[in-house]
């Protein structure tokens, strides 16, 4: 957080002035546009919607590769992502200009390669044999992993190769810089590790990129951009249709693929709203978003779902950094404290509120009590969705070794495609929520004990470090699209 401030503390005396100008300009091309009012009820219809047969494809493990259901136009782009499709590993030759054309198959032959020993670390599925790098700390737990040997493989890959391309256009602060503390910090985290950190996977060089990397923030968009009370979004879909314009104009890149190869990160509840701003983008990039509502198009084949980390002051709570010992009694069964957002919390309240001197659920938390003495004296957390379907409840549980209770509905979980959630989480259906009690008296002691070490053991992957350490949430998030770039899924 140090950094994230840091980086940026002597462009914010600018941002004021600047912004105001900046927005000027920008709005200039859609003041015009009627502003109509924008319904609440129907803020978040999307048409677009992915099968549920889809989804349990992807959430159920499976050995072999699956393939992006997108769609790609363009001759060279649509030739490179059929050769992705067909998931042939020779090299394809293209009709490409001279000079780009050596660095380009360099790059498609190192994917290959990638996938091809991926692959063939995840015929040994367990981790049993899985060859650990010397030094390396990571844990080959076929319990939490998916499959520990792919997952570690496709890491080390990434590592070796994989290179991301930022984009220079845009001024801060919509672009270039993000939230550093509170619900969306995730996005200037990512952006300040992205640009100023992370050198590994940072190419200066578009030619060498895997992917290209849109950096702006929706939640600044919101905070510039966006009138209050006027449920229009335009704006920001105005922002990113003119960014997307202007990087689509200047260089090949973006038309050869359709954008497929190219990705955006946003943690605000409108991110996706955002997106719509580019049919392309919406349609065919990599969405990296904390609202990942797969009713409201979010498609986890290609989109990345991001966690929501709530840092007050930019910080996390000293609570959570050193949760009790594994031991230590937790007196309450399970707890919940925030607004009544949403149908879920609605009904989680409706049935919970300050009923169970166990079971302790408040609608705001009575003053004098603290929110994450609770979270390190309570056996479960119950992470209902609100008014989208992240809750930042979920990393600050695993923070506190308090076993996540998810309650929610069409989210897909992070990193899915890698951790089995299930080892260290309890999912309970919206509709056993009066239940709810029964539920979690039932788990078995010795089932409860090792939710709670898988949960120790998942911790490092939600951690936010900076600089970023490897396998935390940043490594994390970048191996998701990394998976999504190879155009693989791990079993
Ligand atoms: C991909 O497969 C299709 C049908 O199997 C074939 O027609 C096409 O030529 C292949 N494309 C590449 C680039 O290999
Ligand atoms: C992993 O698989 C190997 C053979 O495929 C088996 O011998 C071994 O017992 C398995 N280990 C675990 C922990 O399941
Ligand atoms: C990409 O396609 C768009 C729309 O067809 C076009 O306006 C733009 O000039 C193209 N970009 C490049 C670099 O050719
Ligand atoms: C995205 O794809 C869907 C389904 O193919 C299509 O109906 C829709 O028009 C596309 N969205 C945009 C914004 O182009
Ligand atoms: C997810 O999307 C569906 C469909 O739009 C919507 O009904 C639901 O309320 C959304 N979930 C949340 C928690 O926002």
């Amino acid at each position: 957080m140090e950094n994230c401030r840091r980086y940026f503390t002597p462009a914010i005396s600018l941002f004021c002035a600047f912004s105001i100008v900046f927005v000027l300009i920008l709005s200039g091309g859609f003041l015009s546009s009627s502003f109509k009012s924008f319904p609440i009820a129907s803020k978040f219809k999307f048409e677009v919607s992915v099968p549920t047969a889809a989804l349990q494809r992807t959430v159920s493990p499976i050995s072999d590769h699956q393939f992006r259901a997108v769609r790609f136009t363009g001759s060279s782009g649509g030739l490179e992502m059929d050769r992705l499709r067909n998931s042939t590993d020779v090299t394809v030759i293209q009709k490409q200009p001279r000079k780009s054309f050596s660095k380009k198959q360099e790059l498609n032959q190192g994917l290959a390669r990638a996938r091809a020993s991926i692959r063939k670390a995840a015929l040994n599925g367990n981790g049993s044999s899985i060859i650990i790098q010397n030094g390396d700390d990571f844990v080959p737990d076929p319990v939490i992993y998916r499959n520990p040997s792919a997952f570690y493989q496709s890491y080390v890959e990434m590592e070796r190769r994989f290179k991301v391309y930022v984009y220079r256009e845009g001024e801060v602060p919509m672009t270039h810089y993000g939230p550093c503390k509170d619900l969306y910090t995730i996005e200037g985290r990512f952006i300040s590790e992205i640009e100023h950190g992370a050198k590994r996977f940072k190419t200066s060089d578009p030619d060498q990129a895997h992917v290209y990397y849109l950096p702006f923030s929706v939640t600044w968009m919101v905070k510039y951009l966006y009138k209050p009370q006027s449920y229009n979004l335009t704006p920001l879909k105005q922002f990113v249709a003119d960014y997307v314009r202007v990087v689509s104009s200047k260089y090949p890149f973006w038309n050869r693929t359709s954008g497929a190869d190219h990705f955006m990160l946003a943690c605000h509840d409108w991110g996706p709203h955002a997106s719509r701003g580019n049919s392309q983008l919406y349609n065919a990039s990599i969405r990296v978003l904390c609202n990942a509502n797969c009713s409201e198009g979010f498609n986890p084949q290609k989109d990345v779902t991001l966690p929501e980390i709530r840092l007050y002051a930019g910080v996390v709570s000293p609570k959570l950094l050193s949760p009790p010992p594994f031991n230590a009694p937790r007196p309450y069964l399970g707890f919940f404290a925030g607004g009544l957002h949403g149908q879920i919390r609605q009904f989680l309240l409706q049935h919970w509120k300050e009923r169970d001197n166990d079971l302790k659920v408040f609608e705001y938390l009575p003053k004098d009590l603290d929110y994450f003495s609770f979270m390190i004296q309570s056996r479960f957390c119950l992470c209902p969705s609100g008014y989208e379907v992240a809750s930042p409840r979920i990393v600050e549980s695993i923070y506190a070794e308090c076993v996540p209770v998810i309650l929610s509905e069409n989210y897909v979980l992070p990193f899915s495609d890698v951790l089995r959630w299930e080892a260290f989480s309890i999912e309970v259906k919206v509709s056993d929520i009066p239940r709810l009690k029964e539920v979690l008296m039932a788990v078995p002691e010795e089932k409860y004990k090792r939710l709670k070490e898988n949960l120790k053991a998942a911790r490092r992957h939600f951690e936010l470090n900076q600089p970023a350490k490897r396998f935390d949430v940043f490594h994390m998030i970048l191996h998701s699209i990394w998976l999504r770039r190879l155009n693989m899924r791990l079993g």
